[in-house]
């Protein structure tokens, strides 16, 4: 059974209202794919913003965080409430930016995707070693274990996305390969298959993130493991929809 081709733009700590509208509204007029699944994240305080302005049917807004608690005394922090408030479906956890800068561990991560998702809300998760691990030769070892920390609490991966993202390939110009992708992509769900099961591992999608552009996303075309991208840079600029369009 086909996966739904899915691409996320991250919007990270960039934007204002006047760069969101026109974003958004590019979106909007751009006649999107009615296949493929679009989910922009922009920072937090531009949410219901951003999720005000959609109007095109395929394209959805998610947060880029979120906590493991739904209220309380817990200054700074995202309520997955709030964001179903708000009229949210979407939220990205894991992202290396908050593994490494934030210094989030896998654990945190792991509670906060099983919190969004037990609460309805629909969960990108972020994994991907960096470049001493590549080094290292551990990429997989390092994608195994911030899996593993997710599946030892949460069952139904029904409502995930993965995105793998190698963190020496964020915002560097420097995309993984084509082949490299796939072959980790296949190698992650082969594991999958190990701690979800069969059906889950071949149904979940995952993306490909880091340097992902208008011009190489079409190179990723006929790999069978790479399910869509998340995009970085590139989502703030007009060519991402070319990269929404790249597997026409
Ligand atoms: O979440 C997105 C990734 O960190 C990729 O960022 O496309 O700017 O390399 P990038």
């Amino acid at each position: 059974q086909a996966r739904q081709f899915f691409v996320g733009g991250n919007f990270k700590m960039n934007g204002s209202k006047a760069s969101i509208k026109t974003i958004v509204e590019n979106l909007n007029s751009a006649d999107l794919p009615a296949n493929v699944q679009v989910v922009i994240a922009p920072p937090a305080p531009y949410l219901e913003y951003a999720n005000n302005l959609v109007a095109a049917p395929t394209l959805k807004v998610a947060a880029q965080n979120c906590f493991d608690k739904s209220s309380g005394a817990f200054t700074g922090e995202i309520s997955v409430e709030s964001l179903k408030d708000i009229g949210l479906e979407w939220v990205i956890t894991g992202h290396s930016e908050r593994r490494t800068i934030i210094k989030e561990s896998d654990e945190f991560i792991a509670s906060k995707t099983k919190f969004a998702i037990d609460n309805g809300v629909s969960v990108i998760l972020c994994i991907g070693e960096t470049y001493e691990e590549k080094q290292a030769g551990v990429t997989l070892d390092v994608c195994k274990r911030q899996l593993k920390a997710v599946s030892d609490i949460l069952p139904d991966w029904s409502k995930v996305v993965i995105a793998y993202e190698p963190v020496w390939a964020i915002g560097t110009g420097l995309a993984a390969t084509p082949q490299d992708a796939q072959d980790i992509h296949k190698s992650i769900r082969d594991y999958l298959v190990t701690s979800i099961g069969k059906d889950q591992a071949e149904a979940v999608r995952i993306l490909y993130g880091g340097s992902v552009n208008g011009k190489n996303a079409t190179e990723f075309k006929d790999k069978a493991d790479v399910d869509g991208f998340l995009v970085g840079g590139a989502s703030l600029k007009p060519e991402f929809v070319d990269i929404i369009k790249s597997r026409l």
